[in-house]
């Protein structure tokens, strides 16, 4: 009776053959699965085999009115205790983003109060689309969990992000997603699981001064950090996103504060506690000029030569090892361009943090654009029980990923409560 049921909608895509395998993976978790396939989907898996794997009926057309007698799409989509689209295609996305309803699977969609996870597949081309990723971006603002792609090859005969994710991996993260529900009939927060916790985030470079013209930077562009601020406050959470200089605009439904230096970040930071979690995600500059000078310096004086150079406060270390208000979890970013795990373990114990998100911004590191300033970046979190390699996918879907393994870490802890 307490099985959890799953309502699959498959995308018409050439991924769409691996619905039954999915549907397998699903029942392996302990998951009950219903499947509707939108119209183009039937030309790549046949609704007999999914019936048969599934032990249950197959939806298909809207307008099919035996159906919509027996079962009504609203119902369809109540029934069910998640939504996963996969393959979701850059099609089924779009219409997602746009809240459209013209098929069964759309008008699915937009009757459902469940959580709701897709699994994109599709073309590298078509889902490096600045359209795509617009429309991916505010799903993940609707709270909507993205699994994948990754990376590999096509069937179209190119190379890249865009193949679904494996059924087995698909399969438990829906499992992960529901068991951050509420039991049956409870009101729904479950798209929310965030809701009531404090987070604070650190994003983008510090500018220091070295005279009234000119600083000493680095090339973060702020990315990842906005993309995570704005995932965490989708979950729910009440989120102050503390940013260096950026080009970026403020993420939606976060309180945003604009700093320049290292010094101001850490007062602003501080000023924000007591805070759940603190994830710092900028690239503070490790050391500002002794002393910045007031008028210009001119180039024919000395010039740079006796620019002294002190260290800046380290303010993950500095939160990490705050004794009254340490945050419940402290995640730090490393940004490594070479033997990322080892440098990210000695830094996890240096700074005394709980998680480290390390990437490789070396410029080797086979991302389009490189780490810094580009749009997709590879990740491996440590902590000290345990390493994950997630593949390389774009920045927003990093985020939605750190934001939905963040609310699993709370939930996990309300559990031992
Ligand atoms: N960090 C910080 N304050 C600093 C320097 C770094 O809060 N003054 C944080 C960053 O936000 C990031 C983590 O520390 O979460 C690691 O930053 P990184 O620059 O990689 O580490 P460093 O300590 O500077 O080590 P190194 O440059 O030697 O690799």
């Amino acid at each position: 009776m307490d099985q959890k049921r799953v309502l699959l909608i498959i995308g018409g895509g050439i991924a769409a053959y691996k619905a039954p395998e999915l549907v397998r993976q699903l029942k392996a978790q302990g998951l009950a699965t219903r499947c509707l396939l939108t119209a183009a989907a039937e030309q790549f898996v046949s609704p007999l085999s999914l019936a048969s794997v599934s032990g249950d009926k197959v939806y298909e057309n809207l307008f099919d009115l035996t159906d919509e007698a027996e079962m009504g799409h609203i119902q369809l989509s109540r029934d069910a205790d998640m939504i996963l689209v996969a393959p979701a295609t850059a099609d089924l996305i779009a219409k997602m983003a746009q809240g459209l309803a013209n098929d069964l699977a759309s008008t699915a969609l937009l009757a459902t109060d469940k959580p709701v996870m897709i699994a994109p597949a599709m073309n590298v081309r078509m889902w490096e689309h600045a359209a795509t990723q617009r429309n991916l971006a505010q799903l993940a603002e609707d709270g909507i969990g993205i699994i994948g792609p990754d990376e590999g090859d096509m069937a179209c005969g190119e190379f890249g992000l865009g193949r679904m994710s494996e059924p087995a991996e698909i399969a438990q993260a829906a499992k992960a997603m529901l068991a951050q529900t509420p039991a049956r009939d409870t009101p729904l927060t479950a798209a929310k699981p965030l809701a009531g916790r404090k987070i604070l985030v650190t994003a983008g470079p510090t500018y220091e001064p070295i005279d009234p013209v000119r600083y000493i930077a680095n090339r973060s562009s702020g990315k990842q950090g906005y993309a995570l601020a704005e995932a965490l406050a989708a979950l729910g959470a009440n989120v102050h996103l503390v940013s260096g200089p950026t080009a970026l605009n403020d993420p939606k439904n976060v309180t945003t504060k604009r700093v320049e230096t290292a010094r101001q970040m850490l007062d602003a930071c501080t000023a924000c506690l007591p805070v759940d979690a603190a994830i710092m995600a900028a690239a503070v500059a490790d050391w500002r000029p002794a002393e910045a000078q007031e008028a210009k310096i001119k180039k024919t004086k000395s010039g740079l030569d006796d620019l002294k150079l002190v260290e800046n406060p380290d303010i993950l270390a500095t939160l990490s090892g705050h004794a009254s208000q340490r945050p419940q979890l402290v995640v730090g970013f490393a940004a490594e361009t070479n033997d990322i795990e080892n440098y990210a373990r000695e830094k996890l114990a240096r700074k005394k943090c709980d998680w480290i998100v390390a990437n490789d911004v070396s410029q080797n590191s086979g991302i389009a654009g490189g780490v810094m300033g580009g749009d997709d970046n590879q990740v491996h979190i440590l902590s000290t029980t345990q390493t994950l390699q997630w593949e390389t996918m774009s920045k927003t879907a990093v985020a939605a990923k750190l934001a939905a393994h963040i609310a699993d870490y709370f939930a996990a802890t309300k559990e031992h409560e």
